[in-house]
């Protein structure tokens, strides 16, 4: 139950012993759980499963505190963001506080399952500084953009799958692989939302990704199908502040080219292939079915 896991969550940071710490954190918008909800449903029967959800959420809170100083960004999930609220210093040390009482909370757990966390920890890092390297000009390249979103997104999940199936047994290496194509596929659907959403439902403004320099895949699919002439006028519009004209613009020649509905297409491929690899497990099916849908 998820439940165990917010009661998990509200223990471990009350155990760091600092009431700022439960303060802010209270501040916290929770967002959708869904690395615990995977470490519950595979791994559910083992009893320290809510906590290991628990362990891989402040993992998860640390890391979005820092990508929100990192990213500059004002909100979280539609409401201020710590960074905002506060100021950077308290975000970045919120941070620290969190993924530190994950880690020596993950230490009393069977070794190739804090392994397995740890080692996403790593990658998330590595995938993080990607970006931020790769959003500094455009990048055309889809493979390049792929191995980075494995790496800052998928990873965790994967990790999240594969020490859930560790715990109890089940075959790790396909769990594995159905959390590394959920993680792909749920950020695929994410960068798909940054473009076709609306301002009101995304909590920031629409094309932000662009604006931010991030070149998510439907502009790398739409800079492959423009002619010489629109990929000029496609670059100059990066790392920009866009005019309704130039959003109109982009917009209309992701329709022309089918840019979402490719984006949207490789995201069906690696959810089918997830689904493929623990497929007569109905809640993991059932927790990608949901992914999805959150798109259209
Ligand atoms: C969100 O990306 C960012 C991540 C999923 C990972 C961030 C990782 C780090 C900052 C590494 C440090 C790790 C720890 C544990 C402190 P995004 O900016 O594309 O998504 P957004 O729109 O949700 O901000
Ligand atoms: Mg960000």
């Amino acid at each position: 139950m998820i439940e165990t896991v917010e009661k998990e969550i509200v223990t471990l940071v009350e155990e760091i012993g600092y009431s700022e710490i439960t303060r802010l954190f209270g501040t916290l918008a929770g967002g959708k759980r869904l690395r615990a909800k995977l470490v519950l449903a595979i791994a559910g029967a083992d009893a320290t499963a809510p906590r290991l959800g628990a362990i891989i959420e402040l993992i998860h809170a640390a890391s979005l505190l820092h990508d929100d100083v990192i990213d500059d960004a004002t909100l979280r999930r539609g409401a201020p963001s710590v960074n905002a609220t506060e100021d950077s210093k308290t975000a970045i040390m919120l941070g620290d506080a969190l993924y530190s009482k994950a880690y020596s909370t993950l230490v009393a757990y069977d070794e190739a399952v804090a392994k397995s966390v740890a080692d996403a920890v790593t990658a998330l890092s590595v995938g993080e500084l990607m970006d931020v390297k790769m959003s500094e000009h455009f990048n055309s390249d889809a493979d390049a953009y792929m191995d980075m979103l494995y790496l800052k997104t998928a990873a965790l999940i994967e990790a999240s799958a594969k020490a859930a199936a560790l715990m109890v047994g089940k075959d790790a290496e396909a769990y594995a692989l159905y959390g590394k194509n959920l993680g792909i596929s749920f950020q695929i659907i994410d960068d798909i939302l940054d473009i076709v959403s609306d301002e009101a439902t995304l909590g920031k403004p629409a094309l932000h990704d662009y604006v931010e320099g991030k070149c998510t895949l439907p502009y790398i699919y739409l800079h492959e199908a423009l002619d010489d002439a629109e990929k000029k006028r496609l670059v100059s519009y990066h790392k920009k502040q866009l005019s309704a004209e130039d959003t109109a613009w982009i917009k209309a020649k992701m329709k022309v080219h089918h840019s979402i509905e490719r984006s949207y297409a490789l995201a069906q491929e690696l959810s089918d292939k997830a689904i493929a690899a623990v497929g007569d497990d109905m809640r993991l099916v059932g927790i990608i079915e949901s992914m999805m849908k959150r798109s259209f």
